[in-house]
């Protein structure tokens, strides 16, 4: 049997090393893991659903303390600093830069309010890790990016998905040259009525599909293909949510051309019925002139089944003995790394930006019902 030749192979395996990929941009940071600890102090802006998944991850990444928080929700931030014995609390984060002793901020409130409390972090100086969208308009997607390079401050768009396994593999696939040149991808990525019925209920209205689902699926293949958009076009229906006196969209589907000649269709909803195992539906299918590539987040890796519920419990990020794993903790690490370091981050600013302009265009785009070019 060939040298590297799975065990036994034989037929069409035989002959076939397996390739090990070198993680891209991951790598190199990975191995100095063990270097002396700087902790960086953080600042969490937003303390509701994924603010407090901030926090439990930082208090996991050796190196990040968190030293403050702030939250308008006054009840629902005395209880999270009392529970992660946070000692610095602010109903007002523009007193928490002034005030805190801190080297970085995490944003995480609704997707129409990162503006005002980055350019408040840029201005203090800090160091600061918002999350996608980067902003729901161009304009200020724009103005967050401008501040942040004249202050000299580091800026990421937490585009966690980069971190998710599958998603890493195929760009690692693809920039080692083993599956040709890009041709189309398909890429699913819906919720189901929970979503905008109770968790983000209180400002639903605010944000749509394209900026709340479609800026990872935009930026998961902007990033696998160095590509930028060229050519957007999108279409949406409305119906479900209105008839539950909610007034957003139902689904929108989208086709992006990028410029390194390949195409894309992006397609999210949230009116999926909660009796589904999983509030997300993520599904990816890559072509290459060479390869191809397939990805079901919801696959079941495992099932369980309660008496009053059947699920399929996600596993790129979960919790294994008291301990986060997975892509949503991974991101988080990269950024408190990056601040400790002082090395470049991504995804950046600019990548923010980048990702606004296309999710903005399939906004606008559906709404005049004609192809926009980028
Ligand atoms: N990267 C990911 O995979 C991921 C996952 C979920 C959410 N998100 C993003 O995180 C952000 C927050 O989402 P969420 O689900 O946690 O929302 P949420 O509604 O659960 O939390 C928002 C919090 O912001 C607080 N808030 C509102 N206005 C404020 C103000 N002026 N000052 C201080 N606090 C204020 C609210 O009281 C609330 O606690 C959104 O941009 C969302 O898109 C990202």
């Amino acid at each position: 049997m060939p040298e590297g030749s799975p065990k036994g192979a034989s037929g069409k395996w035989a002959g076939r090393k397996p390739r090990l990929y070198i993680l891209t941009e991951g790598a190199k940071q990975n191995e100095e893991k063990d270097m002396p600890e700087k902790v960086v102090r953080i600042g969490v802006i937003g303390v509701g659903t994924q603010g407090t998944r901030h926090i439990e991850c930082f208090r996991q990444i050796p190196r990040a303390e968190v030293v403050a928080a702030a939250d308008i929700d006054q009840a629902r931030l005395k209880e999270v600093c009392a529970r992660y014995e946070i000692k610095a609390a602010f109903t007002d984060y523009h007193q928490m830069v002034k005030e805190a002793e801190m080297d970085a901020v995490s944003i995480v409130l609704p997707d129409d309010m990162h503006l005002e409390p980055a350019l408040a972090a840029i201005d203090a100086g800090l160091d600061l890790l918002v999350e996608k969208p980067l902003a729901t308009k161009v304009e200020e997607a724009e103005a967050i990016v401008k501040a942040a390079r004249e202050k000299g401050v580091r800026l990421m768009t937490n585009f966690s998905n980069r971190w998710q396994q599958p998603v890493a593999l195929v760009k690692e696939a693809y920039v080692a040259g083993d599956l040709g040149k890009p041709v189309y991808v398909y890429a699913r990525l819906s919720n189901t009525l929970m979503v905008p019925t109770e968790m983000i209920r209180p400002w639903v209205k605010r944000t749509s599909l394209p900026f709340w689902l479609m800026s990872h699926t935009v930026d998961r293949v902007r990033w696998i293909y160095g590509a930028e958009a060229k050519k957007v076009y999108g279409i949406s229906r409305s119906g479900v949510l209105k008839s539950m006196g909610i007034d957003v969209e139902d689904i929108y589907l989208a086709t992006v051309e990028w410029d390194n000649g390949a195409f894309s269709t992006f397609e999210s909803s949230w009116i999926l019925p909660t009796s589904l195992p999983a509030n997300i539906d993520s599904k990816m299918m890559f072509i290459f002139t060479e390869g191809a590539a397939y990805f079901d987040a919801q696959a079941a890796m495992m099932e369980m089944a309660s008496k009053e519920r059947y699920r399929i419990p996600p596993m790129l990020s979960t919790s294994t003995r008291g301990r986060i794993q997975g892509f949503v903790i991974e991101a988080l690490r990269h950024f408190v790394d990056s601040v400790a370091e002082r090395k470049e981050l991504g995804p950046s600013g600019e990548d923010g930006l980048a990702v606004c302009r296309i999710t903005s265009a399939i906004v606008e785009s559906a709404q005049k019902g004609k192809a926009i070019e980028l």
